[in-house]
């Protein structure tokens, strides 16, 4: 039974006083009227799959930080490794056993690679990735795909919104929409685009700048406009093309890293990245990134003359290190305990929703599998890349149909771009509760 008190009151009036000393009352445009249409809820606390705001209201927590929660909110053990380590000092920004044990975990679940170096974000990582590949090949261009998103590092930032379709220009030759001001425009002369899911006009692109091309840098999962699912065989096909072109294959796992599988996408998909980058996941909830690969790359960042330089007060955090061991070491527990739960528990989330919208003759499909996927309202069968996103999906109403579920009890943002997530912690009785609610806002809705 979610506990609710009908009352927002609190909450609006912390983000009423957080408008005076932060921008927009937020930290991350995200968070606050870029989505919210009548302001944020104020989150106080979480246990497991549940959050409750400021006002008492209970919530089943959907986003999970954006997914970084993998473990639901406040797991004991994460709690206990948490506490225990804060008494003893919790960063000496100096060497320590804590990264060794992190480090050591991290690469037994993602085997592709032989080599670690911890960051503070996924965007540090895809930065550093950046770097690291410009370095290796002595080349600066690098493609990108419409409608990725890889941080808020300045070359990554085009083409990341949603934009309306008559402004996207060739599929050949898309136009390109920086997303945010202040970036020098020659920053993107480094930027080769193109659509996502498209072998051919991919092909037909690299035959004019493969040549040039550090990497090519993609999402295995596209988690940015919702969630969209890579065609049969085309994140190979990419890795192939990279790699004839003498580029590198960047496999961007900050989502999908430590979710979909013990080692990631690459481990679901089978595929061999060059370099790959993680975050979210893989903190448990702790500010974290991570770059890795074979050392014949990553050794680029040893000291001397020639070397990629990445520096960080906080990297290898000694407190976010034994966390992300404790995690590891609960997701590798128990011959894939965790990920048999998070699949069975997400599977019957995304047919339980199918099934109300076929009854209730909404106009929505459900992509994605197991512990992710996204709801678009659309009379489309299935999304594909950036360009159906931009065009076919309603997002305006999906942000109402959002605001519904808010009302009764199950937390998610009203950004269609964003995706939910099934942690550890969620249960048969959280989906439940997902589907009464689904179902009665269905009903308002039609
Ligand atoms: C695919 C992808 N890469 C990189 C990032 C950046 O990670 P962070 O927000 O930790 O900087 C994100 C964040 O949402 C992401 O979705």
């Amino acid at each position: 039974m979610i506990t609710r008190t009908n009352n927002r009151q609190r909450s609006r009036e912390c983000y009423a006083r957080a408008q005076q000393s932060l921008v927009e009352g937020v930290n991350s445009p995200s968070r606050g009227a870029a989505v919210y249409a009548s302001g944020p809820i104020i989150l106080e606390r979480g246990r497991a799959s549940h959050a409750w705001d400021l006002d008492g209201n209970e919530y089943v927590d959907f986003m999970m930080s954006f997914g970084a929660l993998i473990q639901g909110h406040a797991h004991p053990k994460i709690v206990e490794v948490v506490s225990q380590t804060i008494a003893e000092g919790s960063h000496f920004a100096a060497t320590t056993l804590a990264e060794t044990e992190a480090a050591e975990r991290f690469l037994r679940m993602v085997p592709t690679s032989d080599s670690v170096r911890f960051t503070n974000s996924g965007s540090e990582a895809t930065m550093l990735a950046l770097r690291l590949a410009r370095a290796h090949t002595g080349r600066s261009k690098f493609l990108k795909f419409e409608g990725h998103y890889h941080g808020w590092y300045d070359p990554y930032c085009l083409n990341g919104h949603s934009h309306p379709a008559n402004q996207l220009g060739p599929r050949e030759n898309p136009t390109r929409l920086p997303d945010s001001e202040g970036i020098p425009p020659a920053v993107f002369d480094d930027v080769v685009l193109a659509p996502w899911n498209d072998v051919p006009v991919l092909e037909s692109i690299l035959r004019r700048h493969g040549h040039e091309l550090a990497a090519i840098i993609t999402e295995p999962i596209m988690a940015n406009m919702g969630c969209i699912l890579p065609g049969e065989g085309y994140l190979q096909k990419v890795c192939d093309l990279a790699h004839h072109y003498g580029a590198l294959f960047i496999l961007d796992e900050v989502v999908t890293g430590f979710r979909y599988a013990p080692g990631g996408c690459q481990q679901y998909y089978g595929l061999k990245p060059d370099l790959s980058t993680f975050g979210k996941a893989l903190g448990a909830g702790f500010p974290v990134g991570a770059v890795a690969g074979p050392r014949a790359i990553l050794d680029r960042m040893r000291w001397g003359s020639g070397m990629v330089l990445h520096y960080g007060t906080f990297n290898g955090h000694r407190l976010t290190m034994r966390v992300i061991a404790a995690n590891l070491d609960l997701l590798s527990s128990n011959e894939g305990a965790a990920y048999r739960q998070m699949y069975a528990v997400g599977d019957s989330a995304i047919s339980g929703l199918k099934g109300i919208f076929q009854r209730r003759k909404v106009e929505a499909i459900v992509q994605g599998f197991g512990p992710m996927f996204q709801i678009y309202f659309t009379s489309c069968d299935a999304i594909h890349n950036y360009r159906d996103y931009c065009q076919y999906a309603d997002t305006a109403k999906y942000s109402r149909f959002i605001h519904a579920l808010l009302d009764r009890g199950i937390y998610m943002t009203p950004s269609n771009g964003l995706h939910w997530i099934i942690s550890t912690a969620h249960t048969p009785v959280d989906v439940e509760a997902l589907l009464t609610a689904v179902n009665d806002a269905c009903v308002e809705m039609t």
